[in-house]
């Protein structure tokens, strides 16, 4: 009969002897692959088992436990160590010694040096999100890699709305990895889990990058329970001819509001505090017609001109006016593709565009220098 226990303690020997020279992880991940893994020497000797008494096999089955608990410890100690120096190494090859006096930036031409600062854009975003969550708003998130249904369908748009078009939408290669990382893609379900809503397969690529932050009502009633009060800050992108006034990649916040009762005064109300304490002083708004297929009535809302008080000047194209957001109340369709009753709750929906706003707040005359990533123009914030 082998002595199957004598063999154990003969692989202990040898594994102890092979994690101590072991000079890496991978190194130790091949020790226990060699020992305990599936096709390891352990396994091997187990497989003689068959030939012993059930004593023998109780004796061989606790060297075996012992064998393996030792291994483990021996395993995680080396490792730890082996992360030690790896750390004390990194200490003195990464090393930056901040206390060193930086040089002026001589093709810069800046006598001091420059720190840097948050961007326009950010800062904008920073305050509403301020003034939202004090009004008791909550910040969800999106994905900016978004599926039709989430972009389109569950919004109301009919499966030949223009907005759909490949002009204004760029599309994404859901498979072969076009550029998108693996599990963006992932976390984004297809259209198919909807029950069709989506678009026929075959005819749409399903995966685009989300036209507006929109996508992202549907995503909070996804998960959330009304009543519920939103914001989504976010990137979004068209495929637009870029001018001094259209951009591919720019900036929105969608505001979504779900109670048993909500109403365009409602709206007017909140628009008007958000733009008050925005530009931090007292501003008139109206409201106008507009068209977005998920809400109804749906309008844009204007601002009384602050350069020219109404009055009328070259900012607001001598009407007294600037067009600042749009809006509405939330579409029952939209309700009810999220499951709710739209007898029983209401809603209202905003899209505050950030850089519009940055280029009101600050006379901006151009929404190309956002995205130029030119010192000269992020310097005067
Ligand atoms: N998502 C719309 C756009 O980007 C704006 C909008 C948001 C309109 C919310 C109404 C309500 O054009």
């Amino acid at each position: 009969m082998p002595d199957l226990v004598a063999e154990i303690k003969t692989l202990e020997g040898q594994a102890t002897q092979r994690i101590a020279a072991s000079t890496s992880v991978e190194a130790l991940q091949m020790v226990a692959h060699e020992f305990v893994g599936k096709k390891g020497a352990l396994t091997a000797v187990m497989k003689q088992l068959g030939s012993l008494t059930p004593e023998e096999r109780s004796l061989v089955g606790k060297a075996a436990n012992d064998f393996k608990t030792q291994l483990e410890t021996l395993l995680a100690d080396k490792e730890a160590q082996l992360q030690d120096a790896r750390y004390e190494s990194l200490k003195e090859s990464e090393f930056i010694d901040l206390s060193v006096n930086p040089k002026p930036h001589a093709a810069l031409g800046v006598k001091v040096p420059f720190g840097g600062h948050i961007h326009p854009i950010a800062a904008m975003q920073k305050k509403l999100e301020d003034i939202f969550t004090s009004m008791g708003f909550s910040i969800v998130d999106g994905v900016q890699v978004e599926d039709d249904y989430h972009n389109f369908g569950a919004l109301n748009f009919t499966e030949d709305h223009p907005a759909r078009d490949m002009q204004d939408t760029f599309y994404v290669q859901a498979h072969g990895g076009a550029g998108v990382p693996a599990d963006t893609m992932s976390s984004v379900p297809g259209p198919e889990a909807h029950g069709g809503a989506g678009v026929p397969a075959g005819t749409r690529q399903p995966y685009l990058l989300r036209t507006h932050t929109s996508t992202v009502q549907i995503r909070a009633l996804e998960k959330m329970q009304p009543p519920l009060r939103i914001i989504a800050p976010g990137r979004v992108f068209r495929y637009e001819e870029v001018d001094a006034s259209h951009e591919h990649t720019f900036y929105q916040m969608e505001g979504m509001l779900i109670d048993r009762k909500v109403s365009v005064g409602n709206l007017l109300h909140l628009m008007q505090t958000l733009l008050t304490e925005v530009f931090g002083r007292e501003v008139e708004v109206r409201l106008r017609p507009g068209y977005f297929p998920f809400v109804e009535p749906g309008f844009e809302l204007d601002m009384k001109c602050l350069v020219c008080a109404g009055k009328g000047c070259s900012v607001c194209k001598h009407s007294g006016w600037v067009e600042v957001l749009p809006c509405g109340l939330v579409h029952p369709n939209v309700l009810q593709s999220a499951g709710l009753n739209p007898d029983e709750w209401q809603g209202a929906a905003f899209g505050l565009g950030l850089n519009r706003l940055v280029m009101m707040r600050h006379g901006i005359e151009d929404i190309r220098h956002f995205m130029a990533g030119k010192l000269d123009f992020l310097r005067q914030f």
